[in-house]
């Protein structure tokens, strides 16, 4: 790595991914990455954060568990989720209560009691029967039908996290994002509206390399358009990050953003990825972040980035 300057900051350092509460599971979570995403925020105090692809908002949290971030804007297209997000700021006791309730009822027959639950969340959407379903599905993992109807089975080998365990989550991460403005809102206005003082997070679903609809969200991602719509953000010097997912689980190759819109690409290596592991073998995660010129700038430009997600750039040609 070349040398340091007055102007640079070491990587930040966090107690680990697991200081960071988790609300609730959600797959795609990005609390393994928090370090290296809370190294990119600027200083000088903490920032206006606006995540609008929130899901569990791994980054908003870890961002106020360490104070880096001030006022906090969550929006997510999913309107039960963020009703979920409202309900553990506003009424975290109720919610517990009810999440205990329903833990317990279901072990008479949790089979039946799943399907019934998850029945009545395509009616109702009450975000509080999504919050046993989240617990109980297969990997964490929302799935849903063309026609927007939750599908996702139960893990039957575990009966979801105990009420005192989701307590201790709720109550954490109640605590700690007080005061923050929720929506339940496409993202668009909130990246390119942005005032040039805040951050935006962005971790959008995954697309692949075809527009085919995303059932592993509410909503897939169309490149084309959030392309044009990054390219705006930039036109109007937004500060932003975005994690855009290279390599998949299936090793399989997904496009880069393109080079025109001027981001600065790093990719950063997480850890052993859950797959690797099960499967015996010892192998990296890789994630990639796009950073937007303003906040290169803001960030003192590109040698200080290396050296705040502390990365060699050699590194950097052959992860590609
Ligand atoms: C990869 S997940 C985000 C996970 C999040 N980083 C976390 O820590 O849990 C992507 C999220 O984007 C949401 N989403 C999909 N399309 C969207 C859109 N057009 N606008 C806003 N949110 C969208 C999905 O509902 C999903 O929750």
């Amino acid at each position: 790595m070349t040398s340091l300057t007055a102007a640079r900051r070491e990587p930040w350092k966090t107690d680990g991914p697991r200081s960071v509460p988790q609300a609730f599971p959600y797959q795609g979570s990005k609390r393994a990455l928090s370090a290296q995403i809370l190294s990119l925020f600027p200083d000088g105090g903490p920032t206006r954060l606006i995540e609008p692809f929130a899901g569990s908002a791994a980054i908003s949290v870890a961002a106020r568990r360490y104070g880096l971030a001030g006022d906090v804007s969550l929006s997510d297209v999913n309107g039960p989720l963020m009703g979920l997000w409202q309900r553990i700021i506003d009424d975290p006791e109720g919610l517990v209560d009810d999440y205990s309730r329903m833990w317990t009822e279901q072990q008479e027959d949790a089979r039946a009691y799943f399907l019934q639950v998850r029945d009545d969340f395509n009616r109702s959407q009450d975000p509080t029967l999504l919050l046993y379903l989240l617990c109980r599905v297969v990997k964490a993992a929302v799935r849903y039908t063309k026609n927007g109807a939750f599908n996702q089975s139960a893990d039957h080998r575990r009966l979801g996290a105990k009420p005192s365990n989701i307590k201790q989550r709720v109550f954490e991460a109640s605590r700690l994002m007080q005061g923050t403005e929720l929506h339940s809102e496409s993202y668009e206005p909130f990246l390119v509206d942005a005032p040039r003082d805040a951050l935006v997070y962005m971790d959008p679903p995954y697309q692949g390399t075809t527009d085919v609809p995303d059932s592993r969200y509410l909503m897939g991602l169309r490149r084309e358009p959030f392309v044009e719509t990054l390219q705006r953000a930039v036109d109007n010097q937004v500060s932003f990050i975005v994690s855009y997912d290279v390599v998949r689980d299936d090793n399989k190759y997904g496009l880069k953003l393109p080079d025109e819109l001027g981001l600065t690409h790093r990719h950063v290596v997480v850890g052993v990825s859950s797959q690797a592991t099960l499967s015996g073998r010892s192998e990296m995660s890789i994630e990639s972040l796009y950073i937007s010129p303003a906040l290169v700038q803001r960030l003192g430009g590109e040698d200080n980035i290396d050296a705040r997600i502390d990365v060699e750039p050699a590194d950097q040609a052959s992860l590609f």
